[in-house]
């Protein structure tokens, strides 16, 4: 299927009908306490149900009218055929010449012969891949799964990096109370030694599993930690006396306690990893979009099968809801047309993910690479520069901490930002303090930011609580400071896969607009290059250090000297 070029979103006629809008809000006033007054169906016409997440846009800097421009933008620039694209395996990500099929990776096994993509029934690939994954965890849950001293496993420790660790880390953060098989895991991510040290410092090697994810099985911080793995597991073991120096009895031991997830099975082998024990996928899946594939496979063996399975179910329903439902009521391209509105047209830099949940508590850094890799480009798919700004700074951190710490400038600083804020009904730990049900305490801050961020505080309110005069200015809020209330019953596997996938798309949405390629990432390839020529010069090599730069060679320079 040939790709066509972008569409200019910026010369189509839905962008300049937004840019009329756009004025002509500014010049009425943005005003959402008068908006909210003058239309009590306000909240009803901006509200939306997707699986079982609800969504509230009205506390937003748009109208009702407002969507069906976005709607016209998505139209205008063929968001219908890109997802089309995109769901049946046309090469979108053309700069690596590859299909991007994250959604197969969740389609139900009834869908098994239904998408063939390069001569491959994709669905019934990634269906027996599960079954294997499945086995495993099972098998190392149920303690079938010996170490080499035949104890069971109490702690699988993840080694890869990007999406090979952020996807994983965030999930097993996330999902921690259906933990239900006595094992626990940890990720090691770092190239700096001080992480591996940390996460294996006190573990047990007789009752510890490595899972080394790489897609591409060359990725420096996760070979090297793999291998610096490898030689504190057989150091340990030896030292416990639980082997003997032996080759075979090491063999054996990095065999027990090693397993590998990588599109590349033929590298894992040299490792010394057991084929069979080898989870593979493909490449039409990018890192950061991999999480439901083998990359969670230390999330099948934390939560067990069933659990991954509504995992992927939650994904699988706002897939369909982002294919199937139209622009002017679809919420997940909807949120990602009104990212383009605040960025394009508001100049907004960034935007803050707000989780009113602790678990969620690795969200915004997951989402910071899902969104900024993905979108911080500034050439087009076609190779021509990009028409206006791309991408937007991603972060977060849960509520109540960052209301202790950031919230001022969001309240009351000069910058436009955007944020969501995402909580559930329903808490895996429902506590009282007293009569105060928690929980319920902790939802009153949630409703309670939006509130004030959309509608603030007036002079007149401020003077009215008996202020002096000279800090009523200092008392003053604003307002109409934009949000979006994401809500859900639970923060279940499913409610988790939703998500997601939401911002999956939200960012793909943002990217057709753009016109960029949201799937490759070439942007992080000149540093790791350049670090591989700069090791050498840094404990020995003056030839390699004189052909640095000047802050370059200072900077090693000033390490030369100062290293014990
Ligand atoms: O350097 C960026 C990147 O390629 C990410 O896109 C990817 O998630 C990460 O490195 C890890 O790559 P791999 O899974 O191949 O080790």
């Amino acid at each position: 299927m040939a790709i066509n070029p972008p569409v200019d979103a910026t010369k189509t006629p839905a962008w300049a009908q937004l840019q009329q809008h756009f004025n002509d809000l500014q010049s009425e006033g943005i005003n959402l306490r008068r908006w909210f007054a003058a239309d009590p169906e306000r909240t009803s016409k901006l509200s939306f149900d997707a699986g079982d997440l609800h969504f509230d846009l009205s506390k937003n800097l748009i109208q009702p009218e407002t969507l069906q421009l976005f709607a016209q933008l998505a139209k205008d620039v063929k968001l219908d055929e890109r997802i089309e694209q995109m769901y049946t395996g046309a090469h979108i990500n053309n700069t690596e010449d590859r299909a991007v099929l994250h959604t197969a990776l969740r389609r139900p096994e009834a869908d098994k012969g239904e998408l063939m993509v390069d001569g491959q029934d994709v669905i019934s690939d990634v269906r027996e891949t599960l079954d294997r994954i499945y086995a495993f965890a099972n098998q190392v849950r149920s303690g079938e799964w010996k170490g080499v001293t035949d104890k069971k496993i109490e702690t699988v420790v993840n080694i890869g990096i990007g999406g090979s660790d952020l996807g994983p880390v965030m999930v097993y953060e996330a999902l921690k109370p259906y933990a239900d098989a006595g094992i626990s895991a940890r990720y090691v991510s770092n190239i700096d030694p001080n992480d591996l040290a940390e996460k294996t410092r006190d573990l047990d090697p007789e009752t510890t599993l490595f899972i080394v994810v790489s897609k591409t099985f060359t990725t420096l911080e996760t070979l090297t930690n793999a291998r610096d793995a490898r030689t504190w597991l057989l150091n340990k073991l030896q030292d416990q006396g639980a082997i003997d120096g032996s080759d075979e009895a090491r063999t054996e031991a990095v065999k027990r306690h090693f397993v590998a997830v990588s599109t590349a099975l033929d590298k894992v082998e040299d490792f010394g990893i057991d084929p069979k024990n080898a989870f593979g996928f493909w490449n039409w899946v990018g890192g950061r979009y991999s999480v439901d594939s083998a990359v969670g496979t230390s999330l099948a063996v934390v939560f067990g099968p069933e659990r991954f399975e509504e995992f992927l179910e939650g994904f699988h329903v706002i897939d369909t809801y982002y294919r199937t439902t139209p622009f002017e009521r679809n919420v997940v391209a909807l949120m990602g047309l009104m990212n383009v509105w605040y960025v394009n047209f508001f100049g907004a830099h960034s935007h803050a993910v707000l989780p009113y949940n602790q678990y969620l508590h690795r969200f915004p850094a997951y989402l910071q690479q899902l969104t900024m890799e993905s979108n911080g480009k500034s050439v087009r798919w076609d190779g021509t520069p990009v028409t206006c700004q791309t991408g937007e700074i991603y972060w977060g951190e849960p509520g109540t901490n960052g209301q202790h710490a950031f919230y001022q400038l969001i309240h009351q600083g000069t910058r436009l930002i955007p944020a969501d804020f995402i909580a559930f009904a329903n808490t895996a730990n429902p506590t009282k303090d007293g009569d105060q049900d928690v929980h319920e305490l902790f939802l009153a801050n949630y409703f309670a930011q939006t509130k004030a961020l959309a509608f603030g505080k007036t002079a007149d309110e401020v003077r009215a609580e008996g202020t002096p005069e000279a800090i009523v200015p200092a008392r003053v809020f604003t307002g109409n400071r934009p949000t979006t209330s994401i809500f859900g019953e639970a923060l279940t596997p499913y409610a988790l896969g939703e998500l997601i996938a939401l911002y999956e798309h939200i960012t793909f949405t943002e990217g057709t607009v753009w016109g960029v390629d949201s799937f490759d990432q070439w942007g992080v390839e000149l540093g790791k290059k350049l670090a591989q020529e700069i090791t050498p010069a840094i404990s020995q090599d003056d030839v390699a250090l004189s052909q640095q730069d000047q802050s370059t060679k200072a900077l090693i320079n000033f390490y030369r000297v100062h290293r014990h």
